[in-house]
């Protein structure tokens, strides 16, 4: 149990942190990054830099490191969570040069050149040699995989120390309080299928996380010190960030007391069960929960509320529609975008992805506007089909809720500000035969005789889950 805690959603692109300092406080979210940067001031960039230049490397971190241009001993890291959770060995130990040695492609190339089908023989025996020279007889050569995952374990180290140093500086800039601060433990929120799930050893990338963690000097929550994504995401949205207790157990009435839920407690006869169903498309992965609340039997006015959670991530977001784009612009562009720096990127993607109308460059002129309309399209619509049928199937997963029950749909992530992902959610969800009360979204308008939407506070959308991984819920004692 601790009374205050920290916690983390290590974001692929953008980290948050949240605070509750005492155990029925509000949970809020901490302004790491510096005034007038960017346009959130809680979400600060996970990019990493070492910076070669020098006699001696030197790392960056947060927004000096996102403005920073790779190439010519720069070193730029974005997305290195992938790496974190990536499991090696998922894929067959084989390097990308064995590969092409013995793909398809280099006998057909071999066979255009007129080169012996023998000599391709020799060189990948050749190479064979050459790997048992490196790794020893018998030894396996370590998989990209793994090499990947062991720089992205160093990058996490370096980064959580740079953090906790932002993090207890914004602490600082808070009315006093007389805590000290550095010694609050911390929580990290992961994808759901890294979670803990109660038994058996850890996931490999919450092991990585939490030994990062302890090297950066943070002390790790003595019970809970990792919480899935999406059911933190969704304890943060639907709190509104409120810790309630009394006697020493949470009021689950209290903290879930808002908007509907109020509703189906008052009239458990009309409305027997509250559902919300909450996405949260990230640069990573997007992330599904469904939590229902069942308000305990008889009359009681504030029950004690039963919650059931089904939670699913999927390794599937904005970086993936990143990628996309950069392989379907015209190759200047494309070569143009594989450099440019994390700071541009986030530019470009409100640009490119919602509005359509492109960014200006002076280099390669505009970039995602009408000219190349097409490939954007093309990108947006492949994603868009992976996401209408993950959300399709995790709604057909789901147990089915008795007739009458009250259901909302919150989308949030960054990525939910692409209007072409949440329109994706609202039909596929809807199209699975879902009626909502309500849509909470960022930037979400009203249709003329569409249902009712809310729209959905920056900090909700994008801190939800920092603030429910603070939440009073996850403390066991509690409960
Ligand atoms: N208005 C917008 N239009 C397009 N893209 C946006 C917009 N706002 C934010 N994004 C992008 O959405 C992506 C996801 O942001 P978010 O902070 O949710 O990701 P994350 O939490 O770091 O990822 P994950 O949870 O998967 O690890 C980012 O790449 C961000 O630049
Ligand atoms: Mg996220």
């Amino acid at each position: 149990m601790a009374d205050r805690v920290f916690c983390i959603d290590f974001g692929s692109a953008y980290t948050k942190v949240a605070l509750r300092r005492d155990p029925t406080a509000d949970s809020t979210l901490l302004a790491c990054r510096p005034a007038g940067v960017g346009e959130v001031e809680f979400c600060v960039p996970s990019t990493v830099v070492v910076d070669r230049r020098g006699a001696k490397p030197v790392p960056e971190f947060g927004d000096r490191a996102a403005g920073m241009l790779a190439g010519g001993g720069v070193d730029v890291h974005t997305n290195w969570k992938k790496a974190i959770f990536l499991a090696p060995g998922a894929r067959p130990h084989q390097s990308p040069l064995e590969a092409l040695l013995q793909s398809p492609e280099l006998a057909e190339l071999a066979a255009k050149y007129g080169v012996a089908a023998g000599q391709i023989g020799y060189l990948n025996q050749l190479v064979a040699a050459a790997r048992t020279l490196v790794s020893g007889p018998g030894g396996r050569m370590i998989s990209a995989e793994a090499q990947q995952q062991t720089l992205a374990a160093t990058i996490a180290a370096h980064f959580f120390h740079w953090l906790r140093q932002q993090v207890l500086e914004a602490c600082n800039k808070l009315p006093a309080t007389g805590l000290k601060y550095d010694s609050i433990p911390v929580r990290i929120s992961v994808p759901a299928f890294a979670a803990p799930t109660g038994g058996g050893d850890p996931h490999p990338g919450c092991k990585l996380l939490t030994d990062a963690l302890g090297k950066a000097g943070w002390p790790l929550h003595p019970d809970t010190a990792v919480v899935s994504e999406p059911y933190a995401n969704a304890v943060g949205v639907l709190t509104k960030a409120t810790n309630a207790a009394q006697k020493g157990h949470i009021r689950l009435g209290e903290m879930f007391g808002k908007g509907p839920l109020i509703t189906v407690m008052k009239s458990t006869a009309d409305h027997p069960v509250y559902r919300a169903l909450v996405i949260d498309v990230g640069a990573f992965t997007t992330d599904f929960a469904a939590v229902t609340i069942t308000p305990a039997d008889g009359n009681d006015a504030d029950p004690d509320a039963r919650v059931g959670v089904s939670q699913q991530s999927i390794p599937l977001g904005v970086s993936d529609l990143d990628e996309r784009l950069v392989a379907a612009l015209p190759k200047e562009k494309g070569e143009f975008l594989r450099k440019a720096s994390p700071v541009d990127w986030e530019d470009l993607r409100p640009a490119v992805y919602s509005t359509g109308k492109g960014y200006r460059t002076a280099k390669v002129g505009i970039i995602g506007g009408p000219a190349d309309g097409d490939a954007v399209l093309g990108c947006v619509e492949s994603v868009v089909n992976q996401l209408t049928a993950e959300a399709s199937k995790f709604v057909a997963s789901l147990p089915a809720v008795p007739h009458g029950a009250l259901q909302e749909l919150i989308l949030t992530g960054g990525g939910c500000s692409i209007p072409a992902f949440r329109d994706a959610l609202q039909g596929a969800t809807v199209g699975a035969g879902l009626t909502f009360v309500k849509t909470h979204a960022p930037d979400l308008k009203k249709t003329v005789g569409g249902p009712p939407v809310g729209k959905l506070d920056v900090a909700f959308a994008r801190g939800g889950s920092a603030l429910g991984g603070a939440s009073l819920y996850f403390e066991p004692e509690y409960a």
